[in-house]
């Protein structure tokens, strides 16, 4: 070979390195993005068996709480998600705000909620879950399509229970009967006393009701409690929070969403026929030996903020 033909063959050479680096480089991305996808798929399916196993009792078959005949709050909640910097459609939901809602979730998991049902779950407060477990069941509840998988779990968790039963509907029927907390039951619940949470069903208020799709190319807006894009509150307010909007997140879970009544007695106009300060005392004070919270000590209530709430049970129609 002469030179010329040398260096000729020492460039093809090169470039066909050069070709082999960068397909191996696309590919690396393209594994690295699979084996990212394999880790949180590993993790909602066990945060989806730690569901089904701790957690539906209480807060619903599918997660979605009251709506499907349970007493705690929906966490099958759009509310929740956080939108990844990988998403095509949605803008990433902006780091303080993700930070802010995983430590929302995993605290109130850990640590149980004050003065509710809501039990302690983390080893290190006496409860039977690690924080890796309990990092799952928030993977769980944060990532966008999570709950198709646990419904896979939860079907397959129904045919182990009733290989007999081959109807889906009648065994699910069989296994919500055997398994959801009844209302009857709740006051008996053993309630969290005292835990290391910081929550309590006021500050979840702001959780509850954000709107996490904010479409590609709007500006994101940042801070949990402004993200759902409402402007300050006009009407009535109780904390600072539109009185309907209080209700639903802190009153609803006993005296229903249409305030029909279930754990407490249903909270219409046509029902509530004593004087204001009858019922102003009952939020304010609570009504000791039963289920109903005193509002002023638990979440240090105004006198002006208990009015508004009785103003709005006594006058505006569910
Ligand atoms: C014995 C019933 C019970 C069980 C079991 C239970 N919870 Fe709860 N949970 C509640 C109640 C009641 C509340 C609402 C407390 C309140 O009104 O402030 C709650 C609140 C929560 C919240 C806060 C939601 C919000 O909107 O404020 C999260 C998150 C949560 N639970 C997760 C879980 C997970 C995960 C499990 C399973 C490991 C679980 N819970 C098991 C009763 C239960
Ligand atoms: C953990 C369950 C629970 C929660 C949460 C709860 N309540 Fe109650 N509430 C009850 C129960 C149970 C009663 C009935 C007590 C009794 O038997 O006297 C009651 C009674 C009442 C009454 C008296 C109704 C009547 O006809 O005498 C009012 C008013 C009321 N609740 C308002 C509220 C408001 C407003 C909120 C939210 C700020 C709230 N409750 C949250 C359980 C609850």
């Amino acid at each position: 070979m002469n030179t010329s033909k040398q260096v000729n063959a020492m460039i093809g050479l090169l470039g066909l390195l050069v070709l082999v680096l960068a397909a191996y480089a696309i590919n690396e991305g393209n594994r690295m993005e699979a084996a990212r996808e394999e880790i949180l798929e590993r993790d909602i399916v066990r945060g989806s068996k730690m569901f089904v196993n701790n957690c539906r009792s209480c807060h619903g078959m599918t997660g979605k709480g009251s709506e499907e005949g349970a007493f705690a709050p929906v966490l099958h909640n759009d509310s929740f998600l956080i939108i990844d910097e990988h998403n095509q459609d949605f803008e990433a939901t902006p780091a303080g705000d993700a930070a802010k809602i995983r430590t929302f979730l995993r605290t109130t998991i850990a640590c149980g909620r004050t003065g509710s049902p809501m039990p302690t779950w983390a080893e290190r407060y006496g409860g039977p879950l690690s924080d890796t477990k309990i990092d799952q069941l928030v993977t769980l509840l944060t990532t966008p399509g999570a709950w198709e998988i646990y419904n896979e779990i939860s079907d397959e968790h129904l045919e182990e229970v009733y290989p007999d039963i081959h109807d889906h509907a009648e065994a699910f029927q069989k296994d919500t009967e055997a398994t959801l907390v009844k209302l009857a039951d709740v006051p008996t619940l053993t309630v969290t006393e005292a835990n290391c949470g910081q929550y309590t069903g006021t500050t979840a208020a702001e959780f509850r009701v954000r709107d996490p799709f904010v479409p590609k190319g709007s500006a994101p807006v940042e801070g949990v409690a402004t993200s759902k894009g409402k402007g300050p509150v006009s009407g009535p307010a109780v904390k600072g929070i539109a009185v309907a909007d209080f209700f639903r997140a802190n009153c609803a879970v006993c005296h229903g969403q249409n305030r029909q009544g279930g754990v407490g007695p249903a909270l219409t106009p046509a029902r509530l026929t004593q004087a204001d300060e009858f019922y102003a005392n009952t939020i304010a004070n609570g009504r000791p030996g039963t289920a109903m919270p005193a509002w002023k000590t638990t979440a240090s209530l105004s006198d002006e903020d208990v009015q508004n709430l009785v103003t709005y049970i006594k006058t505006v129609n569910p």
